[in-house]
C-alpha cells in the first residue's frame, strides 16, 4: 500500500442504531431481573429437551444476526435450562445463588473491559481493596498477596506452588523438583482438586497423605503428626499441611488451631481451604468455630459461594506475598515497568499468579459487599445453617429418614431408608431433580450413597426445606412415585 493511500473508515463493531440498541439492551435488562424475581414460579432445574440442544448445534455464523433476534433464542433455549442454582430449590452441591448487584456489576465490567493483568488503572485499585478487606478478615499482615481466580481449585493449586516455593526456593522453578522428596497431608475428606493440584505441581498424588478423620469428619491431628513422624523417619520431606473449613460432603471444619499449632513446631506450610467456608468469618455466630484460620499461610476461598457473587470468583490470599510473587512473576520485555504512565504500578497482578490477561472478577465482588454489606451477608450465611438444623430436626423427626452425618455448618446428609438404599436415594434425588421440585445432589459416605443438601443460597427459606422433605417422603416405601 502506498503511503498516500489511506484506507477508507471500516465498519467497526458499534451499533449503528444506538436509541435501538439502547432499547433492546434495556429490554434485555429487564428480562433478566424479571428472571430473578420470579424465579420461584419456575422449576428448579429442568432436562434440556433434545430441539434446544440440537438447535443449538448450527454453522459459525458467518453472517450477522440482529441482537433482538439472538436474545430471543436464548429466552428460548438457554435461560430456561440453566443450572438452577439461582432457584431457592437448588441445594445441590455447593452453589451460590449469585446477587443482582453482582449481575450488574459483571455488566458494567464487561462493558469497562478492563484487563486486570497490569498496568496502572483504576479496577486495579478497586481489586486491591478487596484485599484490603479481606487481609484483616483472615489476620493477613500488610504486604500479604491476595488474587481474584477462577476458583478454589485454582487457588488450592497456586497454594501448593507457593508452599513448594517456601520449601525448595525460588530455583524450583529452573530447576524443577530435582527428585526433592516433597510430601502433603490433608484430611481424607479434602477436595479432590488438592489431589490434582499435587498432580499439576509435579509432585504427584502419592505425595499427599490422606490422614483420617475422627467422627465429626475432621482431621485426626493424632495421625497427622504420626504420619509426619513416619516420613521425616523415611527419609522424607514433608513441606505442606492442608486444612479445611468447611469440607465439600459434610462441612466439616478441621482442627485449624491445632493444624497451625503443628505446621509451625514441624516447619510446615499452613494452607486453608476455605472455598465455602471461610466467609463463615462474616457471621458472628460462625466466626469462632473457625479459629486458626488466621495463622494460615496461604487461604482459598470462593466469593461465588457463600458471598453469594456471581461465578467466577474465586480468591487466593497469601501470607508472604513477596513469596507468592518469586513463585510467578515472569519477566518479558514487552512487559516492562515504568514509574510513570500506562506501564507503572508495579508490582502486577500477573506477578502473583499464572494468568497474564485477567477479567474485573473483583468488581461484582466489590459491588456485592458494598451493596449488601457485611452483616448482611454474615446474617445470610448464618441462617443457611440454622435452616440446615431445621432440615436436620425434620430429617430426625421422620422415621422414614437417617442422618447420615453430623450437621457442621450448612450442609445435610440423609437418605430414606429403604431395602436396596443406595439405588433408592439415587433414584429420587434423579426424580427430585427431573421434577423441578428441588435439586439436591448425592455423595458417599463410608460406602453409602446419600442425599445431600448444602443450602448455600441466599434466597432458600423454611419452605423450601419443606419442599424438599416432603417430595422425599413422598418417595417412602414407593421409589416409583414420580
Ligand atoms: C472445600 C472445597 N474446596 C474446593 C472446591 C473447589 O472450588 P471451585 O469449584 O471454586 O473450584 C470446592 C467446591 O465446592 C469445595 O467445596
Amino acid at each position: 500500500m502506498r503511503p498516500d493511500q489511506a484506507p477508507a473508515d471500516h465498519d467497526d463493531l458499534d451499533p449503528k442504531d444506538w436509541p435501538a440498541t439502547r432499547a433492546q439492551a434495556h429490554r434485555m435488562l429487564d428480562d433478566m431481573l424479571d428472571y430473578i424475581q420470579n424465579v420461584r414460579e419456575r422449576p428448579v432445574w429442568q432436562p434440556i429437551p433434545d430441539v434446544a440442544r440440537n438447535g443449538m448445534r448450527q454453522p459459525l455464523p458467518r453472517r450477522p444476526t440482529p441482537l433482538a433476534e439472538v436474545h430471543a433464542e436464548f429466552l428460548s433455549e438457554v435461560l430456561p435450562y440453566g443450572t438452577g442454582n439461582v432457584h431457592p430449590g437448588f441445594m445441590g452441591w455447593v452453589h451460590g445463588g449469585g446477587s443482582v448487584a453482582g449481575m450488574l456489576g459483571e455488566m458494567l465490567a464487561a462493558g469497562l473491559n478492563a484487563n486486570l493483568g497490569g498496568r496502572d488503572h483504576m479496577p486495579i485499585e478497586v481489586e486491591k481493596q478487596i484485599l484490603r478487606w479481606l487481609g484483616p478478615l483472615f489476620g493477613m499482615p500488610e504486604g500479604a498477596g491476595g488474587l481474584f481466580v477462577t476458583g478454589s481449585s485454582m487457588a488450592n493449586f497456586m497454594a501448593i506452588l507457593v508452599a513448594r516455593t517456601a520449601a525448595l526456593g525460588a530455583d524450583v522453578r529452573r530447576r524443577g523438583l530435582a527428585g526433592a522428596p516433597l510430601v502433603a497431608y490433608a484430611s481424607a475428606a479434602v477436595h479432590g482438586c488438592v489431589r490434582r493440584g499435587m498432580e499439576m505441581s509435579g509432585l504427584g498424588f502419592e505425595a499427599l497423605r490422606a490422614i483420617p478423620v475422627d467422627r465429626d469428619w475432621r482431621m485426626d491431628i493424632e495421625a497427622l503428626g504420626a504420619a509426619i513422624r513416619a516420613d521425616r523417619a523415611a527419609g522424607l520431606r514433608p513441606f505442606l499441611v492442608v486444612g479445611t473449613a468447611g469440607t465439600v460432603d459434610t462441612g466439616a471444619i478441621d482442627p485449624l488451631e491445632a493444624i497451625a499449632d503443628l505446621a509451625r513446631a514441624e516447619g510446615l506450610w499452613f494452607h486453608v481451604d476455605g472455598a465455602y467456608g471461610a466467609l463463615a468469618r462474616l457471621a458472628p455466630g460462625l466466626a469462632p468455630r473457625l479459629a486458626g484460620i488466621e495463622r494460615a499461610d496461604s487461604l482459598a476461598l470462593d466469593f461465588h459461594k457463600w458471598g453469594q457473587v456471581p461465578y467466577d470468583a474465586g480468591y487466593l490470599l497469601v501470607r508472604d506475598g513477596a513469596l507468592q510473587q518469586r513463585t510467578f512473576a515472569a519477566p518479558a520485555v514487552y512487559l516492562g515497568r515504568e514509574a510513570r504512565g500506562l506501564a507503572a504500578g508495579s508490582p502486577w497482578p500477573c506477578d502473583f499468579g499464572p494468568d497474564l490477561s485477567r477479567g474485573f472478577r473483583a468488581l461484582k465482588a466489590w459491588f456485592t459487599l458494598k451493596v449488601y454489606g457485611t452483616d448482611h451477608l454474615g446474617a445470610v450465611i448464618e441462617q443457611t445453617c440454622v435452616l440446615a438444623q431445621y432440615l436436620k430436626a425434620r430429617v430426625e423427626a421422620s422415621p422414614e429418614l437417617e442422618l447420615m452425618a453430623p450437621v457442621n455448618l450448612n450442609i445435610v446428609c440423609f437418605r430414606l431408608r429403604g431395602a436396596d438404599p443406595d439405588a433408592l436415594n439415587r433414584s429420587v434425588v434423579e426424580r427430585l431433580q427431573v421434577a423441578g421440585l428441588a435439586a439436591p445432589s448425592t455423595t458417599t459416605l463410608h460406602g453409602r450413597l446419600v442425599i445431600r443438601a448444602a443450602i448455600v443460597n441466599h434466597r432458600t427459606q423454611p419452605r423450601d426445606i419443606d419442599t424438599l422433605i416432603e417430595a422425599v417422603l413422598a418417595h417412602a416405601g414407593n421409589p416409583n412415585t414420580a
